[in-house]
């Protein structure tokens, strides 16, 4: 396995198995590796010749600075992960070398963004679209492995590749949990015991609500789900909503779309936990 913090090397690497013919599979992350993580670089691993993991806790895509802080991480702990399940390369820039100069770029990805974390995270996705845009221009892979646990980040994703004509296919995986139904997430680890136990609400709820899809009005489903949570202790709702799978848009009451996707977002304490499932 190569690690390298430097774009000149981590492109020379890759020049070189390119030429040799090799298709480059890439999985981007902000470390604190689990195994959501892992099961993405396994995708890769399996659909493409040569896998690249990047690493980089990108600050312009933190709108709280203190969630900057707080964000778990352990570079030797993932390069060991790493190791073992034989990624290729693993690319550990730093700040300066991604952002030599402050950032500027302005994408318009219209209403996808002004909803859900979109919303309640002002300036997220254009942090994250301009690091993604970035790390392709670096490693330029023919795919690259997405989770579903950021449903709306997938969204945007494709929405930048479709807007820019990046030559790349992305590929989305499902969403790996624990053994007590909570989406894995490197914000888990900031849980109390309390906390932890209480966390799995969020799928229980999500389940509910699906079960519930059709014979209960939308609004008294979501009211309900909303109040459960907003019941349990430390915990906060910020949204729990239906949405139309390709838009993201609120679905209204008896809309017909293809695919329907219930989404939420809470904190517990200080920690901010998302989730999402599909409906039929
Ligand atoms: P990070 O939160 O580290 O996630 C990296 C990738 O792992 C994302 O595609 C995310 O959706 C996926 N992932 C996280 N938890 C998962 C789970 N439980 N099951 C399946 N996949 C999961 O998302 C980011 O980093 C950043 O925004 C990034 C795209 C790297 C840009 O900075």
């Amino acid at each position: 396995m190569f690690v390298s913090g430097t774009i000149k090397e981590a492109r020379a690497y890759l020049q070189k198995q390119k030429k040799a013919g090799k298709s480059v599979g890439f999985v981007p992350t902000m470390g604190a590796l689990h195994e959501g993580h892992l099961s993405l670089l396994r995708c890769a691993r399996s659909e493409n010749d040569v896998t690249v993991v990047s690493i980089f806790v990108n600050p312009i895509q933190f709108n709280n600075p203190a969630d900057l802080v707080k964000y778990p991480r352990d570079l030797h702990r993932d390069l060991d992960s790493l190791e073992k399940e034989h990624c290729d390369l693993v690319f550990t820039p730093s700040a300066s070398e991604m952002y030599p100069e402050p950032e500027t770029r302005e994408y318009d990805f219209g209403d996808l963004t002004r909803v859900m974390e979109g919303k309640c995270r002002p300036g997220h996705f254009n942090g994250v679209a301009v690091v993604v845009q970035k790390l392709f221009g670096i490693i330029q892979p023919g795919r690259a492995y997405f989770g579903e646990k950021d449903f709306q980040q997938l969204a945007v994703i494709r929405r930048l590749v479709e807007m820019e004509n990046i030559p790349v296919e992305i590929v989305a995986c499902p969403t790996k949990r624990e053994p007590d139904g909570l989406a894995m997430s490197s914000r888990n680890q900031r849980l109390s015991h309390a906390q932890r136990k209480t966390a799995p609400i969020l799928y229980q709820v999500l389940k509910q609500a699906r079960s519930e899809y059709g014979d209960i009005p939308l609004h008294s489903i979501t009211t309900k789900a909303i109040k459960t949570l907003n019941n349990q202790p430390e915990m906060q709702v910020e949204y729990f909503t239906f949405v139309d799978a390709s838009t993201l848009q609120p679905l209204t009451e008896h809309q017909k779309v293809s695919g329907i996707r219930i989404c939420v977002a809470a904190t517990l304490g200080s920690v901010r936990l998302i989730d999402n499932i599909p409906v039929g």
